[in-house]
């Protein structure tokens, strides 16, 4: 959570702070704010809010410098104010230090610090690094830096500046990601590169338990042991318009409507119809770890974990093998052990999530392989993986998770495709009609989203609606969670996901006229059952939309509304079924008026644990 920048060039950075920070406000948005380093002072503008009060705020407040960082938050700890709000300086008001991350011995510190006289101005754990700063500072930022962290424990991305060196920012990293841009005659440090692509693509990520120093002439990077560490630059092949919302209202609508060609890049190259082969080479996987494995487990937070259930329903269907899909926060809490046969997945849009990255380090040793399935390849999720599957989502700048887990279910497709080939569970012949069908799933999915006004229709009509149960079975009950929480947290209405066959062992008493169930019922082997399910609820009198294929006379005549999708093979319907669902969220938000992008309380990557 909370997202740094920082700047150093030989022109005014605060317009390119400013857009830095607009860019990382995905990562936490209740608090922000800047120190620049101007004629030899610290200028510090600060605001509880959004980004754009920070920028009301400056205007009739100005500050101009060519070196600075700058904060956006997610508070962990102390109330978002201004007085909480990054960045944080010292007694004397020479150093100033923004973090990401948490300081786990802060109250340790904080009496030791207070006890030598320092004074704390806030509830926070980032203030203790500061005054630690000041006390080793001895003419050197950076071997000020060295000597802190030195002394903290926890996770930690920080930059910070000094008056007295005002060209430079140091940058240190133990934990949440750092990224360092390589401009020409100017430098940059993030919490992720959509903060950077505005100015390079030219960038290197720092490892844990390294230092940077940033000036406009360029960057340099120890260890903090303080040996000289030659970091390669890498250029992306992301484009700064990718993060635009491109006349789309939110991130959100433009992110859902991307979805087709999310299926269609992470495709690509990777089947062969001719064949009747999957090609999962980019991965790095050898195949013989496949043929090795006798159980896979895939660990994931959030919406990721829905995506591993789909993987689990798909893996089993063609990989006839054992799978045990977990919350990661669960996972690492467990005394979980496994066979050195089993083949671990890690799910993670951002690679960053702190649960997933303890629960895979947890079981690392005991697995035959780790397996990062990612939207960010150079995260530290895919660097301590032994291969990457790469989503090919794109930049997701909503909050709320939609077409990077399309991209995650389509990789597991090609996954459990993959993993079936190696087994020899399916031969060509079989695989075949799948990758047939896999390549016609986007411009399926195309039809259902050409329909999303007559989805907007229902949602408006449904606005008083306040509580909502999301039914679906087999493959769809993943999506069943995953329609219920997108509604959750961009629309705030209680909804709950269940496994349409548990209804009537709890959830059933619920039912009444206050009730709308969301039903899921392509027709595919528990279609039957489905319709009883709602024909249960209508009897109780609770009102039943349904997602179900075009032609299907049955359950236009149970439900009140049906969001048509095309006829799809029973494996690949969740691409279909979440559609109207990610729209019925998105519609009934934006139609209450409500932060789409950014819902209250979220952050885009949970970095904390
Ligand atoms: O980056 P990750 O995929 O690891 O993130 C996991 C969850 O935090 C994330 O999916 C979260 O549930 C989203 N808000 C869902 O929309």
């Amino acid at each position: 959570m909370c997202g740094i920048i920082g700047c150093a060039a030989s022109r005014d950075i605060v317009p390119d702070l400013l857009e830095g920070l607009r860019r990382l406000e995905y990562r936490g948005y209740d608090s922000a704010g800047i120190a620049v380093l101007n004629g030899g002072r610290i200028e510090r503008r600060r605001v509880k809010g959004k980004i754009r009060d920070l920028e009301d705020h400056l205007r009739s407040s100005s500050v101009a410098g060519p070196c600075g960082i700058g904060h956006t938050r997610w508070a962990t700890h102390g109330r978002p104010s201004e007085d909480n709000a990054h960045p944080h300086t010292d007694c004397t008001g020479t150093l100033a230090l923004v973090h990401n991350g948490i300081i786990e011995n802060y109250w340790a510190l904080k009496e030791r610090l207070r006890a030598e006289g320092h004074v704390f101005r806030t509830e926070t754990d980032t203030e203790v690094i500061v005054h630690l700063l000041e006390n080793h500072y001895n003419g050197s930022l950076e071997e000020a830096v060295r000597r802190t962290v030195a002394e903290l424990e926890g996770s930690f991305a920080v930059a910070c500046v000094s008056h007295r060196e005002p060209d430079r920012i140091v940058a240190a990293r133990n934990g949440p990601p750092v990224v360092i841009g390589h401009g020409s005659g100017e430098s940059f440090v993030s919490s992720d590169i959509t903060a950077l692509l505005q100015h390079t693509r030219r960038v290197s990520y720092l490892a844990d338990r390294e230092i940077a120093v940033l000036t406009s002439s360029g960057v340099r990077c120890t260890t903090f042991a303080g040996e000289p560490v030659e970091k390669p630059v890498e250029v992306l092949t992301w484009e700064a318009e990718m993060i635009e919302k491109k006349g789309f209202a939110h991130f959100m609508a433009k992110e859902i409507f991307e979805q087709p060609d999310v299926v269609r890049d992470s495709l690509k190259s990777r089947l062969s119809l001719e064949s009747g082969r999957v090609f999962l080479g980019d991965a790095g996987i050898d195949p013989k770890i496949f043929r090795d494995s006798k159980r896979v487990v895939l660990v994931a937070c959030g919406t990721s974990y829905h995506a591993g259930l789909v993987g689990k329903y798909l893996l089993e269907t063609l990989g006839r093998v054992p799978v045990d899909v977990e919350y990661a926060s669960e996972l690492r809490a467990r005394d979980f052990t496994m066979d050195r046969g089993t083949l671990v997945l890690g799910i993670s849009q951002s690679g960053e999530t702190a649960d997933t990255l303890a629960a895979l380090r947890a079981v690392r040793d005991q697995a035959r392989a780790v397996v990062a399935v990612t939207n960010s390849v150079n995260s530290t999720m895919a660097r301590e993986a032994d291969g990457v599957l790469n989503t090919h989502s794109g930049p997701e700048i909503g909050v709320a998770a939609t077409k990077t887990f399309v991209g995650q279910m389509a990789a597991l497709s090609l996954f459990a495709l993959a993993f079936a080939q190696a087994k020899k569970t399916i031969g060509p012949e079989a695989v075949r009609p799948l990758i047939e069908e896999l390549q016609r799933v986007p411009h399926k999915m195309e039809t259902v989203l050409a329909r999303a006004a007559d989805i907007e229709r229902v949602a408006r009509n449904f606005l008083s609606c306040e509580h909502y149960l999301f039914l679906g079975r087999w493959i769809n009950f993943p999506i069943a969670l995953e329609g219920a929480l997108k509604l959750k947290e961009i629309s705030y209405t209680h909804a709950e996901g269940y496994a349409g066959g548990e209804m009537k062992h709890g959830p059933i008493a619920l039912i009444d006229e206050g009730m709308t169930t969301l039903a899921l019922v392509p027709r595919d082997r528990v279609y039957e059952k489905m319709l009883g399910n709602i024909s249960e609820v209508q009897a109780r009198g609770g009102r039943v939309l349904a997602v179900a294929f075009e032609n299907d006379a049955k359950a236009r005549n149970v439900a009140e509304e049906v969001f048509p999708i095309p006829e799809v093979h029973q494996l690949f319907s969740p691409f279909l079924t979440v559609l109207p669902l990610q729209l019925f969220a998105y519609y009934a938000a934006a139609a209450k008026g409500l932060d789409v992008d950014q819902p209250r309380n979220l952050a885009k990557s949970v970095t904390v644990e």
